[in-house]
This record gives C-alpha cells, sequence and structure tokens, in this order.
C-alpha cells in the first residue's frame, strides 16, 4: 500500500490495523517516506527547533524491582548513590547558564517523607538560583497525590511516569506481581499527574520479550486516547543482572528493535502532531546516531545527560550507556552541525513546553 493513503486512513481512522501497518513499513523507500513526512509535519505543528533538556539523574536508589532495570533494587552489584544537594543545584545552574531550556530530574522511586521533602527544597532552590527561568521536568516515578501536588505548586511543570506497556498482561511478565508493581495503580497514578495539572509524559519500552506489533500499535492508541502531551520512548536493552535477561532469546535483533523505535516516533508524531517526544538515549547504544536520526523521523526533545561521571557510571538501567566524560558542550556542537542537514536547529534557551498541554488547558 501507498503510504501517503495510509497517513490518511491513519488520520481518520486510529485503528489497530492501520497504526501496525504503518509500525510494519520496512522497504528503504517506504521508510525514508515516512520518517520524511513525520518530520515535516514535526516542523509544521512544533517548528525547526529541538528542544534540550538536561537530564540528572538523582539517585539510583530504588524500591521497585522492575524485571528489566540494571538499578532494581534486587541488583546487589549496583553501588548505589544520592547526589548531593549542591550538586544537584549546581547542575541546574550549569544547564540554565548553557541556554538548556529546561532539566529533567530523575532518580529510582523513593516515596518517604525526607525525600519528597528533599525534592521540594531542591524545586525551591533550582528555581531561586535560576531566576525562574528553567523549565523543569520531574520523573520520580509512582506518588502519592499529595506528594503530586507539593512538587507541582514548587514549580515542577511536567511530569514522566512511563506506562512502560499499556497491555496489563505484558506489563505484568515484565513486573512483578505484587503492591508495589501495580497496574491499576500506574494507570491510576498518570491519571492524578494530569489531574493535579502537570505536562504529562508517558512512554514504554520497544522491543520486549513477548511484545508484539499489536501491543505497540496499542500503546499509541493508548497515549493518543489518554491525552497525552509528551512521549519517551526506547528500545528495550537487555541486562545481564535482570530476570528479564532469561527470555533474551525473544527479543528482536537490535536492527528491528531501532527500527521499530523510529515507526512507533514516526507514527506517533502522525497521530498527535502537537505533542513533544523525545530522543531517547538508548537508540545511541544500539546506534552511533541514533537520536540524530530519531530527531529527523518526527522527535523534537533532547536530553543531554548532566548527570557527574562518578554518577552516572552506576545508573545503568542498561549496558553501554552513553557517557560525555564532561564533554556534553563539545557533544553539543557536533550534535547541532549533523541536525543541519534536516535544517533543524537546537532551541537555546527554549523551554520548550508541550504545544498539546498549551492546546488542552
Ligand atoms: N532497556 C531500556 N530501557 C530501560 N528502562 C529501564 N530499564 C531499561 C532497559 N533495560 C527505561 C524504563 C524506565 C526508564 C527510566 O528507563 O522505561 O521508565
Ligand atoms: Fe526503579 Fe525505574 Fe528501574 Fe523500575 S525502571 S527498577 S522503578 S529505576
Amino acid at each position: 500500500m501507498k503510504n501517503s493513503s495510509l497517513y490518511n486512513n491513519l488520520v481518520n481512522e486510529c485503528s489497530r490495523e492501520n497504526v501496525a501497518k504503518l509500525l510494519s513499513v520496512d522497504s528503504e523507500v517506504e521508510l525514508n517516506e515516512l520518517y520524511k513526512h513525520a518530520l515535516n509535519t514535526k516542523k509544521q505543528f512544533t517548528g525547526n527547533n529541538i528542544y534540550l533538556r538536561g537530564l540528572i539523574e538523582l539517585s539510583n536508589i530504588c524500591l521497585k524491582n522492575c524485571f528489566y532495570c540494571g538499578i532494581r533494587r534486587g541488583n546487589g552489584k549496583v553501588e548505589r548513590y544520592q547526589m548531593g544537594f549542591r550538586e544537584i543545584v549546581d547542575a541546574a545552574v550549569y544547564a540554565w547558564k548553557n541556554k538548556f531550556g529546561s532539566i529533567v530530574i530523575q532518580s529510582g522511586e523513593r516515596n518517604d517523607k525526607a525525600f519528597v521533602l528533599y525534592i521540594e527544597e531542591l524545586l525551591e532552590e533550582i528555581h531561586r538560583r535560576t531566576n525562574h527561568e528553567l523549565g523543569v521536568t520531574l520523573s520520580l516515578g509512582e506518588q502519592t497525590e499529595e506528594t503530586y501536588k507539593r512538587w507541582f505548586e514548587r514549580g515542577a511543570h511536567r511530569y514522566l511516569l512511563r506506562i512502560e506497556s499499556s497491555n496489563e498482561d505484558l506489563f505484568y511478565k515484565i513486573h512483578p506481581k505484587d503492591e508495589r508493581h501495580s497496574y491499576t495503580k500506574r494507570l491510576k497514578a498518570l491519571e492524578t499527574i494530569k489531574k493535579t495539572g502537570y505536562q504529562t509524559g508517558t512512554g514504554i519500552m520497544i522491543g520486549l520479550p513477548f511484545q508484539t506489533i499489536d501491543h505497540l500499535a496499542d500503546d499509541l492508541i493508548f497515549i493518543k486516547e489518554f491525552g497525552i502531551d509528551m512521549v519517551g520512548m526506547g528500545p528495550y536493552l537487555e541486562h545481564e543482572d535482570t530476570p528479564l535477561y532469561e527470555h533474551r532469546h525473544l527479543i528482536p535483533s537490535s536492527a528491528v528493535r531501532f527500527r521499530r523505535t523510529l515507526n512507533m516516533i514516526a507514527s506517533l508524531r502522525l497521530l498527535m502532531p502537537n505533542i513533544n517526544i523525545a530522543s531517547a538515549t538508548a537508540l545511541e547504544t544500539l546506534d552511533p546516531n541514533g537520536r540524530i536520526m530519531a530527531l529527523q523521523a518526527g522527535a523534537n526533545v533532547f536530553m543531554p545527560n548532566l548527570t557527574p561521571e562518578e554518577n552516572a557510571i552506576n545508573y545503568f538501567l542498561y549496558k553501554n550507556k552513553p557517557l560525555y566524560n564532561g564533554q556534553v558542550i563539545k557533544y553539543l556542537k557536533d550534535f547541532e552541525v549533523k541536525l543541519q542537514k534536516s535544517a533543524q536547529l537546537i532551541g537555546y534557551g527554549e523551554q520548550g513546553n508541550s504545544q498539546r498541554y498549551a492546546a488542552r488547558v
């Protein structure tokens, strides 16, 4: 089938069948056409600029035991760390001075009072030190409604909570089935985040064992129906110190996971033209140009890692996560040259809020 008619069908009727067809496109000519169409759609709705967020991974201490993740509680091989208050604020100020419009604060999941308070104080200090100019996204897992509110009131604008898979059966194949890893609770948390007023982000992993194309098509439909503002989704990368590793024979090849991720990004852009879509770090583990390619296929957010190296080496959710050795500014300069080939620029100093959020509130 010609892709142009597929795109039209998709806009008219976003069915599992139509989405699955887009995800299955694999001839070079059709892929180029799909990615180009997604890039043009992105430019039309969110502009030629790529939004920058500095990623700060403040701690790898996590109460959860997700079967896929290298820093799960059960992995005794990981040296645990918690960045100091000053160190985190310094990273945020560094982002602001270098005209990153936003930061993302990510961590393993903790729900204790001391942690909730620590984040509150951090938010206040970061905003004070950066003249209230920095956009702040939190990615700190499932919390109570009160906690989400407290952080929102202290100036966190966006919250990212990946559903990981919108299919309940698949969700329980990659998480333990217990109170701490409840599909229902996760969904509820995402609803609470939206209700609290955050720009709401979610995402999934692509190429998991047991995952089918129909699961992925349903994930995109879930994202659309839920009314998500921003998405981060990337390839699943097996980690030998996790339970899911035993099913590694069931995962697609690196090349297939890579292409499937780009197809997911491009299809989502066509389904939801004005949302923010991140170019996942995990793509770069599969291909050195992975993140550029995603930005040429519909993604519009780039998140360089600002976690100090001595901590970042202990935040391996998956193996071979890229590190910058303190060279992030140089890395960005090279990156910008590569971006110019698709007539895109880095939006220095722009917060880069989700246009979909602006349209819905
Ligand atoms: N491969 C790819 N992504 C992973 N994540 C965690 N472990 C892995 C892995 N092995 C992703 C999850 C989580 C995010 C912080 O990192 O989607 O939500
Ligand atoms: Fe913890 Fe997140 Fe890893 Fe799950 S994916 S174990 S919640 S850090």
